[in-house]
């Protein structure tokens, strides 16, 4: 197998994209990408600061990788959960992430939920009703509401997070699923800041394959936490992302077909914003000042309140 480019031995098939690359071309090719779909959505721009969250897994050390090697300005965020799950995954994903930022001289701002709030994610759930069985709940409202005040306490302009193509469509299936609407009007590459202080976001790689940010932290030496979360096994997004998978080996390009269509449509004008039932203003929380859909306090102070 060729490149399609300099006609020298190819290590990377894409049939989604007819294009075969060697491994200077693919580490040339994938950021280029990446930087014209920020400047399609209209993410972020050179002047802007940027605040990656980054979990010690492939996605988002590449993401952070691409946007540095890019020139943008950018800042990392890891947050520590104290899941353990017999492998040590949290100590050993925030090892990884401190080894990235200091090889390359890059800023990381490390927030640990047991030393900030008192408790691990895991003990955290299981205290509340919202985490008896799993702890995911608990742990994506926790980390949603460290990700908007790093960011605005900071005062980024933006923050990025390293959902992919296989992400993203797997979102958007089963959000079409459930037709969930709200959720439906609210996906998209990039989303606008709201009065008061919710954080600017943007998701860069939404365009990317999984299977070819794997190839690019491979290529470019970037060594990565392995395991996925030891909480993750039977979720409803690794079935979705299997499905698709299956339809993707049949129909190489239907992953990305699904998703670019979808957000074709929507420039088009379906689910336009007055479907979105949680369109309404938001309230700043009594207890923390973040913002929350609810006067009084937001979830996540309810949910610290109820720990302590
Ligand atoms: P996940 O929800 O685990 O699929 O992760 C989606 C994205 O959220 C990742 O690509 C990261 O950008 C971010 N993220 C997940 N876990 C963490 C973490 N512990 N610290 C910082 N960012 C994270
Ligand atoms: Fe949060 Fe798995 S429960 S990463
Ligand atoms: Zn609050």
């Amino acid at each position: 197998m060729k490149c399609n480019q300099c006609g020298g031995k190819a290590v990377v098939q894409m049939r989604q994209h007819k294009l075969a690359l060697c491994a200077k071309d693919f580490l040339q090719w994938l950021p280029d990408q990446v930087e014209r779909f920020i400047k399609k959505y209209k993410m972020f721009t050179h002047s802007d600061r940027v605040l990656a969250a980054v979990s010690g897994g492939k996605d988002s050390l590449s993401l952070w990788d691409i946007l540095w090697r890019l020139g943008y300005s950018v800042d990392g965020l890891y947050i520590g959960l104290g899941i353990d799950g017999g492998i040590g995954y949290s100590d050993e994903s925030r090892r990884l992430t401190e080894k990235f930022a200091n090889e390359r001289g890059l800023r990381l701002v490390v927030v640990s939920v047991p030393d900030v709030y008192g408790e691990a994610i895991p003990d955290m759930a299981h205290r509340t009703r919202r985490g008896k069985t799993k702890p995911c709940a608990v742990c994506g409202l926790t980390k949603r509401h460290i990700m908007n005040r790093i960011a605005c306490e900071g005062g980024y302009d933006v923050l990025v997070t390293g959902h992919n193509l296989d992400d993203e469509a797997a979102a958007l299936f089963g959000n079409t699923l459930n037709w969930a609407t709200g959720h439906l009007v609210r996906q998209w590459p990039v989303l606008e800041a709201r009065p008061p202080a919710l954080a600017r976001k943007a998701k860069p790689l939404c365009r990317i394959y999984e299977r070819e940010m794997a190839a690019y932290a491979m290529l470019r030496g970037i060594e990565y936490i392995y395991d996925e979360c030891p909480y993750a096994e039977g979720s409803k997004s690794i079935y979705y992302k299997e499905l698709l998978n299956r339809m993707e080996a049949d129909r190489p390009g239907a992953k990305l077909s699904f998703y670019v269509s979808f957000l074709q449509a929507k420039e088009n004008g379906l689910f336009a914003p007055h479907a979105d039932p949680n369109a309404e203003s938001l309230h700043a929380c009594t207890t923390c000042g973040q913002p929350t859909s609810a006067p009084g306090e937001c979830a996540f102070c309810r949910m610290t309140l109820k720990v302590k």
